[in-house]
């Protein structure tokens, strides 16, 4: 075959052409004199239609005997069909088996439950649902690093092994690191952020943090991929327009290149179309306030849980800010309110129609005294925090940042209900596999 191979997604620059596509059967069906091989190579799909008078025997043979997700290489020539749904078909001449199954592929069209597809993730992946999320996710990383490249900043990755902790003591992967020490898994890069800021200014870092939470929410994934700015001279307030600006920014070109994804996704894209700048802003009192009003039984003082996120942001049509929470539930490194040291310069990005928090960030405590306070308050191993600590003795500085889950975001933007589709390999706690 000296045919050109082309991309599915290249067809219409091929029009009348006669090409070679390799890929997969995702489906077919015969009429006996014709055979229809739906085919799909990650970039689209097309028909191939197989006429047995115009084509060897041998071809038709081998393709009447294709399983389904056979890999092939298809020879014909693209014809312009306006019934067909990607525009045009493939007229077939010939077809070469590059492996075809023994058995019947698991999945099929009657409908599975999540954990059978979820132990055949790998398989799973391969449904123009799992691709259109994925294409999603693609944009939406892309389209966070380009924001921030336009924007000056410069990226800086942090360790994912780290000896030092980041949160706090809770939900930490610890592992042996060789006979000598402990070594834990990231569950932000923060810290690292914060240094590299002092350093460079305007600054990200991206990567997998791992938390060992047991909860078995929605929401929860044990690795999950974190965007986390953080930038020089930035207070709370500058902190706040920085993450509508990046929300929106992500919001508008996902809408501008993946309508189509989303289509199959069957995300209502006018309720994504009114995600503009100003979101709305409450503070926590007045969170805690309307909760109560939504029938919550939350006592003031205590985290939102996920009932709470998700009644709260049913009431938005835009993204709400919830601002300065109690010192008591957040973080150590966040920076005391000014005007109530019982609450804290921070914010959480709650995204709406239930879908909850997708942005943790604060203004950090750049208090040499009070950041030691804290951390012995809340019994940190003080000698990990050495280095963090420097960053206020040399050149102590106002900065702020914040961290945002890519799957929880991209959750939102796709409207499925558990983020666990929204990346390739989910890790929960029941789940190491695939
Ligand atoms: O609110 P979090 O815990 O904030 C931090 O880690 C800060 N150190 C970030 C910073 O200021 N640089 O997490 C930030 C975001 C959440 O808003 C959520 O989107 C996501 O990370 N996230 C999770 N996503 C999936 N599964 C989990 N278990 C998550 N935990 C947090
Ligand atoms: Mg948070």
């Amino acid at each position: 075959m000296n045919t050109p191979w082309v991309h599915i997604r290249d067809i219409p620059k091929h029009a009348d052409a006669e090409v070679t596509v390799r890929g997969w059967v995702y489906n077919k069906r015969s009429s006996g004199k014709i055979q229809f091989l739906q085919l799909r190579d990650g970039t689209g799909t097309i028909q191939g239609v197989m006429v047995k008078k115009e084509v060897s025997p041998e071809a038709f043979e081998t393709a009447k005997n294709l399983w389904i997700e056979a890999s092939v290489a298809v020879t014909g020539k693209i014809r312009a069909d306006e019934r067909a749904p990607s525009g045009y078909e493939l007229t077939v001449s010939d077809v070469e088996c590059l492996q075809n199954p023994t058995e019947e592929y698991p999945i099929g069209k009657k409908e599975h439950g999540i954990d059978f597809l979820l132990d055949n993730r790998h398989l799973w992946l391969r449904t123009e649902r799992q691709r259109a999320i994925m294409q999603i996710r693609d944009e939406v990383i892309w389209r966070c690093r380009e924001f921030l490249r336009q924007e000056g900043f410069l990226l800086v990755d942090s360790p994912i092994l780290s000896g030092a902790i980041g949160e706090g003591a809770s939900g930490l992967f610890e592992l042996d690191y060789f006979e000598t020490q402990k070594a834990y898994l990231a569950q932000t890069g923060q810290l690292y952020a914060e240094a590299a800021a002092a350093a460079y200014g305007k600054v990200y870092c991206f990567g997998p943090t791992f938390r060992a939470e047991k909860s078995k929410t929605r929401r929860h994934l044990t690795e999950f991929w974190m965007i986390e700015p953080e930038v020089a001279f930035y207070d709370h307030e500058d902190n706040l327009r920085l993450q509508e600006q990046l929300v929106c920014y992500v919001m508008e070109h996902v809408l501008q290149t993946r309508k189509k994804e989303l289509e199959v996704l069957e995300r209502d894209i006018s309720i994504l179309e009114k995600i503009r700048a100003p979101f709305y802003r409450i503070t926590y009192d007045e969170a805690v306030q309307k909760l109560h009003e939504l029938g919550s039984d939350i006592q003031y003082g205590e985290d939102f849980g996920n009932d709470d996120e998700t009644i709260l942001t049913q009431e938005y049509d835009k993204p709400v800010f919830v601002e300065c929470y109690p010192k008591k539930v957040k973080a150590f490194y966040m920076k005391e309110h000014p005007k109530n040291p019982d609450l804290v310069l921070c914010d959480d990005l709650l995204a709406p129609e239930g879908y909850g928090e997708i942005i943790g960030g604060s203004q950090r405590e750049d208090d040499l005294e009070r950041l030691l306070q804290r951390i012995q308050e809340e019994k940190l191993p003080e000698e990990c925090y050495t280095w963090y600590l420097d960053l206020r003795r040399f050149g102590s500085f106002v900065h702020s940042g914040f961290g945002m889950g890519i799957e929880r975001l991209v959750c939102w933007i796709c409207g499925i209900h558990h983020v666990r589709e929204a990346i390739p390999w989910p890790r929960t706690i029941y789940r190491l596999n695939p």
